[in-house]
């Protein structure tokens, strides 16, 4: 398993290519997980940080929204039929962690999945809706928002890897 993903890997194909779950555990101790494929990592208010975009639709919305922590997974090449299940199907459907074969641990209260080649505990620092009236290129807005479901951008310290 390449342990040392992000050296090999550049961000935009880390993310882009390769996808990633976003995850997060309720108060109730429920976990769930979606994948993701758009986000990015750098350097805010003095803090290594992960943003990622997420729809008003998706349920791991309301885990992201009631943590204080999320967790971001990277997986090898062996997950990506995985990951296909998982941004495909809503954990209001199904037990998505029970049918994706995966072993989740808690860390600081944000899901640890065993399988996973990287994980991020990222702790929420920013989240804000998406504007239409803030896009300068609005052709943006055509294209990916012709139902107004405009994502939450969270922006979170990365606080450690595993
Ligand atoms: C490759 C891929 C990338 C995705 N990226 C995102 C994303 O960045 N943000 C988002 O809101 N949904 C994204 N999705 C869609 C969700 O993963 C999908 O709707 C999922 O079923 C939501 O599950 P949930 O309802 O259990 O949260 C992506 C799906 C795939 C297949």
């Amino acid at each position: 398993m390449d342990k040392n993903v992000m050296q090999e890997t550049d961000v935009f194909s880390l993310i882009g290519d390769r996808w990633m779950l976003v995850a997060a555990t309720d108060k109730n101790g429920k976990t769930n997980a979606m994948t993701a494929s758009w986000g990015g990592m750098g350097v805010l208010w003095g803090k290594k940080v992960a943003f990622v975009f997420i729809r008003p639709q998706r349920y791991t919305k309301r885990f992201v929204d009631e943590a204080q922590r999320f967790s971001l997974s990277f997986f090898d090449d062996s997950y990506k039929k995985m990951l296909g299940y998982m941004g495909r199907v809503s954990g209001r459907d199904e037990d998505k962690i029970a049918k994706s074969g995966l072993t989740p641990t808690l860390k600081n209260g944000a899901p640890v999945f065993k399988e996973a080649s990287m994980t991020l505990i990222c702790r929420k620092l920013y989240r804000q809706t998406l504007e239409k009236d803030c896009f300068i290129e609005t052709g943006e807005i055509d294209k990916w928002y012709p139902s107004s479901d405009f994502h939450d951008m969270y922006v979170a310290e990365i606080e450690e890897k595993i």
